[in-house]
């Protein structure tokens, strides 16, 4: 069904992921390019992969590659996405989109100018749970309230590193970009509610980390003894709280650390409405629970027998069959990949959009203003539709 080449960047833990996912729905990938010729090349006989890229121009003149997947650190997003668009070829970017919003401004511009897909992995919108939660929120009445976290563990020691901790690999702000913004994707996704203000409290608990020398990858940490290590001056933050009012007037609280002990990667969200509301727990991804006032509360297990039919295109296997994380890629890409097999890019997109990339840029400003300044800050609107710079 899917006739297009793919080529992928970034060879760390994304790319395996993005490469797997791939291929569960039978897209070829032809090519990848890691941060040097023999990463590329290693890489590419692990996963046989065809090409073995050396640099980023012979993906762009690469006329097999239709789509290009983005999974480097966040730095090299920008440079890379915009010289894919212009080359004609589609994107699928991993979050956050850029490192600040003149970027991703400019990249809504871009995307719209061309006829190309143009996405951002905001894959947790994926889970079927996920889906069936959007399509249940109108029942839920008036939503009032929303609250919840995201927590991990694999920061939780100062000899614990990764590029992210530096401001010039990822942004100034870390931990509220990197996971905080899926759960704020998510729950907007969810309620239709857009967030318009926020008031943020971040920390940095170590501003002095151990640094290997040499490259590390996500999550290796905990596999890897490093010997030879270097004091680094820290500005990112380890953890933070943000106050937020979505447009209709909700309030929110969110709670985002990669120093949570035990947690590997926990997202929970909480969403009241005038009615009902909904919990789920990331923990327990094929579980969504419903709560009742006047009647028994309610477990919805995933079964697309019993699921909203929008969810049905992103469910493969039946009730009592978990689908997790790495679905939740498949089922992402395989939106992406319809809309392209669809081929009308005036129709508005299932998977999330660089404009909805660049509004999570500017909420990750406005936190960190917020608590720079102490005050509550507003996103603006304009902005968000891309028309400002
Ligand atoms: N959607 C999700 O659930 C999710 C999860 C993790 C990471 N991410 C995002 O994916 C991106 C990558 O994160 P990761 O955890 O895979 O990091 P990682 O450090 O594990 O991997 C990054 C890889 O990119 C390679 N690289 C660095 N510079 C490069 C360049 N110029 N050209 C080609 N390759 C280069 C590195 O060698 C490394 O292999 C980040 O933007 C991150 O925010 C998304």
């Amino acid at each position: 069904m899917y006739d297009i080449g793919v080529a992928i960047t970034g060879t760390g833990f994304m790319g395996p992921a993005h490469t797997e996912a791939l291929r569960r729905l039978g897209i070829r990938v032809v090519g990848i390019l890691g941060s040097s010729p023999e990463k590329s090349k290693r890489f590419a006989e692990t996963h046989g992969i065809p090409k073995a890229y050396s640099t980023f121009d012979e993906i762009l003149n690469d006329d097999e590659v239709g789509a290009v997947h983005i999974t480097t650190p966040n730095r090299w997003h920008f440079d890379t996405t915009q010289a894919a668009l212009l080359a004609g070829k589609h994107v699928m970017c991993e979050k956050p989109l850029t490192m600040n919003s003149r970027e991703s401004a400019e990249l809504v511009k871009l995307a719209k100018s061309v006829q190309l897909a143009a996405g951002v992995n905001y894959n947790y919108r994926f889970y079927p749970t996920s889906i069936e939660a959007r399509a249940r929120a109108p029942m839920l009445g008036e939503v009032v309230s929303v609250f919840g976290n995201y927590v991990q563990d694999w920061l939780l020691y100062p000899t614990d590193y990764n590029w992210r901790v530096l401001a010039s690999e990822g942004g100034r702000l870390r931990a509220l970009a990197d996971i905080g913004t899926h759960w704020m994707d998510l729950v907007q996704t969810i309620t239709g509610q857009r967030i318009r203000a926020v008031f943020a409290d971040l920390r940095t608990i170590f501003p002095v980390r151990h640094r290997p020398k040499g490259e590390v990858e996500t999550f290796s940490a905990k596999r890897v003894q490093h010997a030879n290590t270097e004091a680094i001056d820290i500005e990112t933050e380890d953890q933070g709280a943000v106050l937020i009012r979505f447009e209709n007037g909700a309030q929110g609280v969110l709670w985002v650390s990669q120093l949570t002990a035990g947690r590997k990667n926990n997202l929970r969200y909480e969403i009241a409405g005038k009615q009902d509301s909904i919990w789920f727990d990331g923990e327990r991804p094929n579980e969504l629970w419903l709560g009742h006032r006047n009647k028994p509360n309610e477990q919805l297990f995933k079964d697309p027998g019993l699921m909203d039919p929008r969810a049905q295109r992103y469910i493969d296997y039946p009730g009592g069959h978990n689908e997790g994380y790495p679905d939740s890629f498949k089922m992402c890409f395989r939106s992406f990949y319809d809309y392209i097999a669809a081929g009308d890019y005036s129709a508005t997109p299932f998977f999330p959009t660089f404009a909805e990339g660049h509004h999570e840029i500017l909420l990750c400003e406005a936190i960190l203003r917020s608590h720079d300044e102490k005050r509550w800050v507003t996103v603006d609107d304009q902005s968000f539709d891309g028309m400002t710079e």
